[in-house]
């Protein structure tokens, strides 16, 4: 599953990998934002998960992972306000879409609008995204 922490304790990597920072330096509620090459990847960990995904936004080419990664409102009954922390979206600062860190598709168009989403793997406490 895409933008899922793996535990990789013993785990080889046979797929390329971008290092990150040390799992300490990446605790719940922050963020980081490497250099991959021409593009730049954020990395979330959200209540102890992380998630992997471009920099990018798709609509008119904000960075992405600068926003803020939460729950979201999710449809519900006329006069009803209906909040799901399960459904990890992040923001995107400058027009506000939202994009869902599991697979990266916008929350309100799916299929129209996706970013690029990327496997986390922590390997003796490093984390590591899987490019
Ligand atoms: S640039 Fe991201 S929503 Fe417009």
């Amino acid at each position: 599953m895409r933008g899922r922490c793996a535990a990789g304790g013993g785990r080889e990597l046979t797929v390329p990998t971008q290092h990150v920072c040390s799992l300490e330096e990446l605790p719940p509620g922050s963020k980081k934002i490497v250099q991959h090459g021409r593009a730049t990847i954020g990395v979330s960990n959200v209540n102890g998960s992380l998630y992997a995904m471009r920099n990018l936004c798709p609509h008119h080419g904000a960075e992405l992972c600068l926003g803020n990664a939460s729950g979201t409102m999710v449809p519900s009954a006329p006069n009803e306000w209906s909040y799901d922390t399960d459904e990890v979206v992040v923001r995107c600062p400058r027009h506000r879409w939202e994009f869902r860190l599991k697979d990266g598709r916008s929350f309100t168009d799916p299929e129209r609008y996706r970013v690029r989403v990327y496997d986390v793997t922590v390997i003796d406490g490093d984390v590591h995204v899987e490019v």
